[in-house]
C-alpha cells in the first residue's frame, strides 16, 4: 500500500528508489535483486541496437496461421474442457505426448511420471522449493542458467560451481567438489546440470563424460536435476541420449516446449520418480492449483495435428545459420586475446575477452555503440565471470549478427588502447545473481 511521504507525495510515486516496505521482506527476498544492467538493456532493445543479449526463440518462423486457427477451434470445439481448471499433475493425454517428445534422446518415461509445469523455469522452482532449506547446498556448472541461479537465490541455497571446458562440466572437478563438500559435512541436496547445448556457455557433455557424471552422483548419493530445453535443437546428427536416459532413479529431467514450439505456451515439464512427482504435484498445486487448461491443451492439438518434428527442423536450420554467422564473424573480426565457445546446438555462445578487460565495464560503451551481450557475472552465483560474455544467435537475422559482432570487435579493440595506455581497470565488486528480464534469460 502506497504510504504519505513527508513531503505530501507517496512513497511509491517517487518510484523504486526508497521502498517502504523494506523492512518488513521475508529474508528470502534479500535474495531477490534486479540486474544492475536492467536499465541498459532497456535501451538495448531499441531497434538500432543490435542485441545479442536476448534468449528468444525466433517464432516468427512458426506457421502463426496455423496456430491461430488451431486455437479457435480448440476454444470453439472444447471450450468447456479448454476453459476450465485442471489437475495439478497436467493434462494426461499431453502427458502421453510428451513422453513421445522424450523418446527422441532415449527416455522411455511412464505418464503418470510426468508433472506439466509453467515454463520448466517453474519446474526448477518446484523442485528448489520441495529440496532446499536456506543455507543448503546446490552444485552447478559454472556459469549457469542465470533463471536457475535466480530461484536458487530466492531459496537462499549456498550454490557451489563446478568449472566446465568446452566438452561439458569436468567429471573429476564434480567428483572432487562432492568430496569437499562431504568431508566438510555440507549436504549436497542437488546437482543442476544442463548438459546439452548449455545456457549460456553453448557447450555439450560428451558421451564419456555423461555415463562418468551419471557414476559419480550415483556413488556419492547425489540427485541430479537435468535441465534440458536445448537438447533438440542439435546443428548435427542425432539428439544426444539424455541423462535421464541411463538413470530412472535418480535423475528429476526438465523439459520445455518453449524453444521447440514458443515459450508464449509456457508450457514445460518435470520427469521424476515417483516420490518426488509426488511432492512436485502437492507444491504445483499450492502453487497455481493446476496448469492453464487451454495452454496444455493447445500444445497437445499443435502436436497432434501438425508435423512439428518438421518445425524442430526448420528452427534447427534457422539457428544454424545464425551460429554460422556468428562464428564466421568472431573469427574474421576479433583481436587476438578474445575466445568463444563453437557451439552445436542451441542459442548461445561463450566469449572470454583479453586480460584486463571486464565485460560489465564494457556494456554501457557497447550499447552506445549500438550492440548489447549479456556480461558473464550474471551466470555466476560466486562474483565469477567478469571476464566473460553471453552472445546469444537466436534472434537477429545473419546480417545483423555480422554487423553486431563487428560493432562488439571495435568496442573491444578501443578498450584495448585504452588498457595498454592506462593499464588494467579494477573490475567493480559483485557477489549475488544478477537477474536480467526473462526476454534475457
Ligand atoms: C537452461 C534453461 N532452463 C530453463 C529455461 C526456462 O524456460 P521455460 O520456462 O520457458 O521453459 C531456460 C530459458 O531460457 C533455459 O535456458
Amino acid at each position: 500500500m502506497p504510504q504519505e511521504s513527508d513531503h505530501g507525495q507517496t512513497v511509491a510515486a517517487q518510484g523504486s528508489r526508497i521502498d517502504a516496505y523494506v523492512d518488513r521482506y521475508a529474508a528470502r527476498a534479500t535474495g531477490m535483486v534486479a540486474s544492475e544492467v536492467r536499465a541498459l538493456f532497456a535501451v538495448a532493445s531499441r531497434p538500432e541496437v543490435v542485441s545479442l543479449a536476448g534468449g528468444m526463440p525466433y517464432v516468427t518462423a512458426l506457421p502463426l496461421d496455423t496456430v491461430g486457427e488451431l486455437v479457435a477451434d480448440l476454444v470453439a470445439r472444447r471450450g468447456p474442457v479448454a476453459l476450465q481448471y485442471g489437475s495439478g499433475q497436467g493434462d494426461p493425454h499431453l502427458r502421453e505426448q510428451i513422453c513421445d517428445v522424450m523418446r527422441m534422446e532415449g527416455i522411455e518415461a511412464n505418464s503418470d511420471d510426468v508433472v506439466v509445469t509453467v515454463g520448466s523455469q517453474q519446474a526448477l522452482d518446484l523442485i528448489t522449493r520441495i529440496f532446499i532449506d536456506p543455507g543448503d547446498v546446490i552444485l552447478a556448472e559454472g556459469p549457469s542458467y542465470v533463471g536457475a541461479l535466480g530461484t536458487f537465490s530466492a531459496y537462499q541455497a549456498k550454490v557451489v560451481h563446478i568449472a566446465m571446458d568446452d566438452e561439458g562440466v569436468i567429471p573429476e572437478s564434480l567428483a572432487q567438489t562432492i568430496y569437499a563438500l562431504k568431508t566438510a559435512g555440507s549436504p549436497i541436496k542437488f546437482f543442476y546440470t544442463i548438459p546439452t547445448f548449455q545456457n549460456p556457455a553453448g557447450v555439450t557433455l560428451n558421451a564419456a563424460r555423461r555415463q562418468q557424471v551419471l557414476d559419480i552422483c550415483q556413488r556419492a548419493d547425489v540427485l541430479i536435476v537435468e535441465d534440458n530445453p536445448y537438447g533438440l535443437l542439435g546443428f548435427d546428427g542425432e539428439p544426444m541420449r539424455a541423462l535421464r536416459a541411463d538413470n530412472a532413479d535418480g535423475v528429476v529431467y526438465l523439459g520445455s516446449f518453449s524453444k521447440t514450439l514458443a515459450p508464449g505456451f509456457r508450457v514445460g515439464w518435470a520427469l521424476a520418480p515417483h516420490a518426488i512427482r509426488d511432492k512436485l504435484v502437492l507444491a504445483m498445486e499450492s502453487a497455481v492449483l493446476s496448469h492453464s487448461s487451454f495452454t496444455q491443451l493447445a500444445v497437445g492439438q499443435y502436436l497432434a495435428t501438425q508435423p512439428w518434428r518438421e518445425q524442430i527442423k526448420t528452427f534447427r536450420e534457422l539457428y544454424r545459420e545464425r551460429r554460422d554467422a556468428m562464428l564466421s564473424s568472431l573469427e574474421a573480426l576479433m583481436p587476438a586475446g578474445f575466445t568463444w565457445t563453437r557451439p552445436s546446438g542451441g542459442f548461445f555462445v561463450w566469449a572470454t575477452l583479453p586480460e584486463g578487460l571486464d565485460s560489465k565495464a564494457l556494456l554501457p560503451r557497447a550499447v552506445s555503440e549500438r550492440v548489447a551481450f549479456v556480461p558473464g557475472t550474471g551466470f555466476y552465483a560466486d562474483g565469477g565471470g567478469a571476464r566473460h560474455m553471453r552472445l546469444s544467435y537466436c534472434y537477429p537475422e545473419p546480417d545483423r549478427i555480422r554487423e553486431g559482432v563487428r560493432r562488439l570487435a571495435g568496442v573491444i579493440e578501443q578498450e584495448l588502447r585504452l588498457r595498454d595506455t592506462f593499464g588494467t581497470g579494477s573490475s567493480p565488486d559483485h557477489i549475488g545473481v544478477d537477474t536480467p528480464g526473462p526476454d534475457l534469460a
